[in-house]
């Protein structure tokens, strides 16, 4: 399908989709001058500031989130722009065309993935059931002596695997042994027959942010029994770097209350013991080091992280780099330290929420853990240990991305080390040409989404030359950071000369957009070139309107003088009507 299709195909989504029902669903709205207001589902209050009104668009005077349907799903939903796509589209009775679902670059076709899906869900019903049932007295004793209730097992959707009954469930409801296979529910025995890989387990569903199953944990029953946690493979529908588990509980949260951070712990486990407990804005990285796909997941929930796991994580120099992402991803990162080399489960379980909780409020900012974490190697009450700390400490700040920041934790260690602070920042400056590294370049994950691919196809017409791009001031448009980064050092460049290919090869280099850039843009001819062109500059207008309407509905908001007011209520229409073209 074509782009173009595409376009006219979401335009008749829009058409049929009217945001008030859409908001409906998650706030009640009262009628009151012409727009529909409620309290704001994005930040805690008590009197209602967020409004939608019969342009289409939604905004809050308190925390000023604003956008339209796409984007107030795309924010409730914790969701990217195909996400909230899809969910407006089943509401709307509407099919997503195969043609944007080539986001995910897996070339399988939606008809087989949606055969995945509707393959786990019953799975996950299968086991669900089977737990609660006959076949499930053990593993019910099992939940029970952790302490897990009846209510916590539903909201989890807990299940226990009985031998190899799920495979003959499937294949009576028509899927197929590759179907199986392909789904990671099936392996196949040496005599060639198909059995349940998580046989004789209690199940829990991995379930991710639009309430897909998407692969499964099973743990064993009996102490000892190795391995203690099996999962389900690696699918077409499961990308475990991309994942976190607890995403459909924490949504749930959100939209019940507002949510201000996530507490990142480690296992299953931690995340249903703290839920059951009352603590519900958790997720779990599954035991592996967390990603920058997953960290820029978990930023959609929330922009403060707490990580809480399990005793002596810090040893482990993967766990390490793990926390540096989210610091390098602009996430607050607070360290937990759980007493007792206990995990986050077991704690809450003897101490409560109140005691978890007093944790919480304990916790370190990341570099002051750092900091306090280095002097454990050394005797500080000795001149020599303490020179010697000052000197790695100082190092420590150079992962520190702004001055400010620096000089508060100059103070830091300074009152530790006992070293006067003058003393150290000679110590910095020595150390800074040497050592001084920019927070590593994160590997790249692509920004996906409308204004993010038309960013990236104007960056390939100014490559390329395309007829009319040079007059645009694009840099109004491009105004994504990485993106904005190439384009600025591409006119750099262009000052000096006319850059050719070995310049765009040193800059992919530097920016990993770059190829991104050219492997998109190669997929558009030279004919539909100045068709798509035009389009992508017709969004980046668009989206540019819609962020100056959000400012000025901030400015308006705190305008007193009625005189300047109406000149910016003036412009607001101005512009809102503009977009509704
Ligand atoms: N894990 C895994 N495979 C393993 C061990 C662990 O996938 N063989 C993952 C699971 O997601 C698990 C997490 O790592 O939840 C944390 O492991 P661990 O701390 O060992 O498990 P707990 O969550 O403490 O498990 P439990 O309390 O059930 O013993
Ligand atoms: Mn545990």
């Amino acid at each position: 399908m074509a782009a173009d299709n595409f376009k006219d195909w979401l335009e008749e989504l829009k058409n049929r989709i009217n945001i008030v029902d859409v908001v409906e669903g998650y706030v009640s709205l009262n009628r009151k001058g012409g727009k529909y207001w409620a309290c704001c589902p994005f930040h805690h209050e008590k009197t209602p500031s967020f409004s939608v009104d019969e342009t289409g668009m939604y905004y809050c005077f308190g925390c000023h989130k604003g956008g339209d349907v796409i984007s107030f799903v795309q924010d409730i939903e914790h969701t990217d722009f195909m996400g909230a796509v899809s969910i407006l589209a089943a509401k709307a009775g509407m099919t997503v065309p195969e043609f944007s679902k080539k986001e995910g670059g897996t070339g399988i076709s939606k008809r087989k993935r949606d055969r995945l899906y509707s393959l786990m869900r019953e799975a996950a019903s299968f086991y669900h059931k089977s737990l609660v049932g006959d076949a499930g007295k053990a593993a019910r004793d099992y939940l029970e002596n952790r302490g897990i209730s009846r209510p916590t097992l539903t909201s989890f959707g807990l299940g226990f695997a009985p031998g190899n009954a799920l495979i003959d469930r499937l294949r009576d409801m028509g899927y197929s042994n590759d179907e199986m296979l392909d789904a990671g529910v099936a392996g196949t025995s040496k005599s060639g027959r198909l059995y349940d890989v998580l046989g004789g387990r209690l199940i829990v569903p991995i379930i991710n942010n639009l309430k897909q199953v998407i692969a499964f944990g099973g743990r064993v029953l009996e102490k000892g029994e190795q391995p203690k946690y099996r999962n389900t493979k690696e699918t077409v529908i499961f990308d475990k770097s991309r994942e976190l588990f607890g995403q459909h509980t924490i949504k749930k949260a959100m939209i019940e209350g507002a949510v201000d951070s996530v507490i990142m712990v480690e296992g299953y486990m931690d995340v249903i013991s703290l839920y059951q407990a009352g603590i519900k804005n958790c997720m779990a990285s599954m035991g592996t080091a967390l990603t920058v796909q997953q960290a820029r997941l978990l930023k959609r929930y929330a922009d403060k992280v707490y990580i809480s796991y399990d005793g002596d994580f810090a040893g482990q120099k993967a766990t390490m780099r793990g926390l540096d992402i989210l610091y390098g991803e602009g996430l607050s990162v607070k360290v937990v330290s759980v007493p007792g080399g206990k995990d986050p489960d077991e704690y809450v379980r003897e101490f409560g929420k109140r005691g978890y909780m007093d944790l919480l409020s304990q916790a370190k900012p990341l570099f002051e853990y750092k900091l306090d974490k280095l002097a454990e190697n050394y005797d500080l009450n000795v001149a020599e240990d303490r020179g010697a700390y000052a000197v790695e400490a100082v190092k420590v700040l150079y992962e520190l991305k702004n001055p400010a920041q620096v000089e508060a934790y100059m103070d830091y260690i300074s009152a530790k080390a006992d070293i006067p602070k003058p003393v150290l920042v000679k110590q910095y400056a020595q150390g800074s040409e040497a050592e001084a590294r920019p927070i590593p370049r994160l590997e790249l994950t692509r920004k996906t989404g409308k204004y993010y691919n038309a960013m990236r196809f104007v960056l390939y017409s100014l490559f390329g030359g395309q007829e009319g791009v040079e007059e645009r001031d694009l840099s109004q448009y491009i105004t994504d950071g990485d993106h904005k980064a190439i384009y600025v050092e591409y006119c750099r460049l262009k000052s000096f000369k006319e850059p050719d290919l070995d310049d765009l090869q040193a800059m992919a280099e530097q920016y990993p957009e770059v190829e991104e850039i050219f492997r998109e843009g190669k997929r558009v001819t030279e004919e539909q070139a100045p068709q798509v062109f035009a389009d992508c500059m017709r969004s980046l207008e668009r989206e540019k309107n819609r962020r100056e309407i959000i400012a000025l509905t901030k400015q308006i908001d705190g305008e007193k003088d009625p005189v300047k007011r109406d000149l910016l209520l003036a412009h607001y229409a101005e512009l809102t009507a503009k977009n509704k073209k």
